[in-house]
């Protein structure tokens, strides 16, 4: 190793890769039980993307009127179009009250009813009695601003039980050993340039999405899927990825998230026509019918000439008729969002919204404990040591092929509980740790290196553009094996584009450059299984909508696709079949049926 590259060594029990909301949550559970735990991220904690969750956190309190948890699982098994694994599903919904209760406990400052309790708003595809009876209030809100809310608590409470923090450190590479178990992680400090090499009994990758492979989205330009990446060049497979969430309501140009609560509070999607045409699609749910459906109306309105603008090309969504204290008070952020960014009072105009890339439901295939797990031979659920994730970077699944709004928020604090659980009961505190492998994160800083002095003719902006357009135009709302096919040749130039990238900063401080050439590296793989796995499913599922297979079919693909990525971008699938059985007999498991609202 040259001497420009030498190593900080530090020894951790469990070393945290991400400090969002799950890996928060996940570091100060850490704490509080005794573990040495240190948290590595790349941003100030309270700049992590869960920063920007508006609408609120799931979860059947029954404080504006009756529900159920066992209602709650049922709209998640129907809401993941009977992809989501019901074991992970139940445990989640089941933690979900305790899990909101103690963020209250914690000071997370919920809005509130007029008796002092938690407020709750409908959000879409949340129902009563299974699907029979009314929508359900489910949505735990701080206004519209509940994951800041949330993040600044979960980091409150993770200085309190004083976890360790690598602020602006960026995580390059998992370290690995010869058996498979992942043993710590390389990372780099932004602000001196020095590389650090952590040592941990366990690492949890805790670095949320990829919404950044598309041109537009709702997404941080943070959110480059790094925990992902890390993973698949540690040769993992990831799991669910051609299933992208479009959120309904991105601010039309510039993909800023306008709530799904604003829909919640009464709010409306019109056409050209000034039609309410949700009523068409789904004439139960309407507008709060789930995000893929509401997002496939809006393009199909927009496809047949209904849209709105000058372009014809996007919808209305209307807050205009509500109370302006309703607006003031439950929709602030919103409000203000829109002024800035769309030039429109929410009082008076309707906000021209489009469906924008919003969520992964795919991600680190990990068991309900958090603990990532690999497919060897015939067995789907091999556990990989020393590795676990959790939030959106992970894959439980508990989302399966669609996410439902506000299911996010309570996935990152569940699991981040769990991963902390299920590393109290098996990580001894301050226990020995064996010596770290002959070249331990040589690996990282080849890559580092390489790419620091990559003289090449094509700066990485450009390359990172070809690959968001390709994306944004080959795998978006709507597919067809065409289209996907023509998207996997256009990614395949970029990949090979790849070879004649160029780095003009080759210092170590604060070297945006470097740093976004990396973060294309971690995208550029998280595309390549999307895109291949779109197109290889030929199936119409949740998120995956396939023109030329309109229909689901249960028969062949209910399954979640496994992909692992090489360093050619060649990707490699294979299946894990779907759990259908719930954890307890608490519950019954949620058949298969058509999936209306
Ligand atoms: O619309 C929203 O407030 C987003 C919520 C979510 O994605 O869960």
């Amino acid at each position: 190793m040259t001497k420009e590259y030498e190593f900080q060594d530090h020894t951790y029990d469990v070393v945290v890769v991400g400090a969002g909301g799950a890996g928060l949550r996940a570091t100060f559970g850490l704490a509080e039980q005794g573990l040495k735990t240190a948290c590595i991220t790349k941003v100030f904690p309270t700049r992590s993307h869960t920063v920007a969750a508006q609408g609120g956190v799931s979860a059947a309190l029954g404080n504006m009127g009756p529900d159920d948890w066992r209602w709650h699982m049922y709209d998640t098994v129907k809401g993941s179009d009977w992809l989501g694994d019901q074991d992970s599903i139940e445990y989640m919904v089941r933690e979900a009250a305790p899990a909101i209760v103690e963020l209250e406990h914690y000071g997370v400052p919920f809005s509130r009813t007029e008796d002092g309790k938690i407020y709750q708003r409908p959000f879409g595809g949340m129902t009563t009695e299974y699907g029979e009876g009314p929508p359900a209030q489910r949505t735990c809100a701080a206004a519209d601003r509940t994951g800041h809310a949330m993040l600044h608590t979960l980091y409150q409470q993770s200085l309190k039980h004083e976890a360790e923090f690598f602020i602006e450190y960026f995580a390059i590479d998992l370290i690995m050993d010869d058996e498979g178990a992942c043993r710590g992680v390389v990372a780099w400090n932004l602000d001196d340039g020095t590389l650090h090499r952590f040592r941990a009994k366990k690492v949890v990758l805790a670095t949320g999405g990829y919404g950044r492979v598309y041109f537009s989205a709702t997404s941080a330009h943070t959110c480059t899927g790094d925990g992902g990446a890390m993973a698949l060049r540690a040769g993992l497979p990831m799991q669910d990825c051609e299933f992208v969430q479009f959120h309904p309501t991105g601010i039309y140009g510039a993909g800023c998230l306008i709530t799904e609560g604003s829909r919640g509070e009464g709010g409306y999607l019109t056409n050209s026509e000034g039609e309410r045409f949700m009523e068409r699609y789904a004439p139960s749910a309407k507008d709060l019918a789930s995000r893929d459906v509401v997002s496939r109306s809006m393009t199909m309105e927009i496809r047949e000439g209904r849209g709105v603008g000058k372009n014809s090309d996007h919808i209305y969504l209307h807050l205009d008729h509500l109370a302006p204290e309703v607006l003031a008070e439950r929709l602030p952020g919103i409000s203000e969002t829109a002024k800035i960014f769309a030039g429109v009072d929410v009082n008076k105009e309707p906000i021209p919204v489009i469906p924008t890339c919003h969520y992964n439901m795919g991600g680190v295939q990990t068991n309900y404990h958090g603990e990532v797990v690999t497919k060897v031979g015939d067995d789907p659920n091999v556990l990989v040591p020393g590795l676990m994730a959790a939030g959106e970077a992970a894959c439980v699944s508990v989302h399966g092929a669609n996410r439902l709004g506000s299911n996010s928020l309570l996935d990152l604090v569940v699991f981040g509980r769990a991963v902390a659980l299920r590393c109290g009961e098996t990580v001894d505190p301050g226990g020995n740790q064996p010596a770290l492998p002959k070249d331990a994160g040589q690996f990282a800083l080849d890559r580092l290196d390489a790419l620091r002095y990559a003289k090449g003719g094509t700066p990485t902006a450009e390359l990172r553009a070809s690959m968001q357009n390709a994306m944004q135009s080959n795998c978006a709302v709507f597919r067809t094996g065409e289209v996907l096919q023509e998207g996997i040749e256009k990614m395949k130039e970029v990949w090979s584009a790849k070879d004649d990238i160029k780095v003009s900063d080759t210092s170590m401080v604060w070297n945006s450059d470097l740093v976004e050439t990396l973060e294309f590296e971690n995208l550029i793989s998280q595309a390549m299984v999307t895109i291949v796995g779109a197109e290889n499913r030929k199936e119409s599922r949740g998120a995956q909508a396939r023109e030329d297979y309109p229909d689901r079919d249960d028969k062949e693909w209910m399954k979640h696709t496994l992909a692992w990525c090489n360093e050619k971008g060649e990707v490699k699938l294979d299946y894990r079949p779907v759990t259908m059985q719930p954890m307890t007999n608490d519950v019954e498991a949620v058949p298969p049926k058509a999936r209306v609202y």
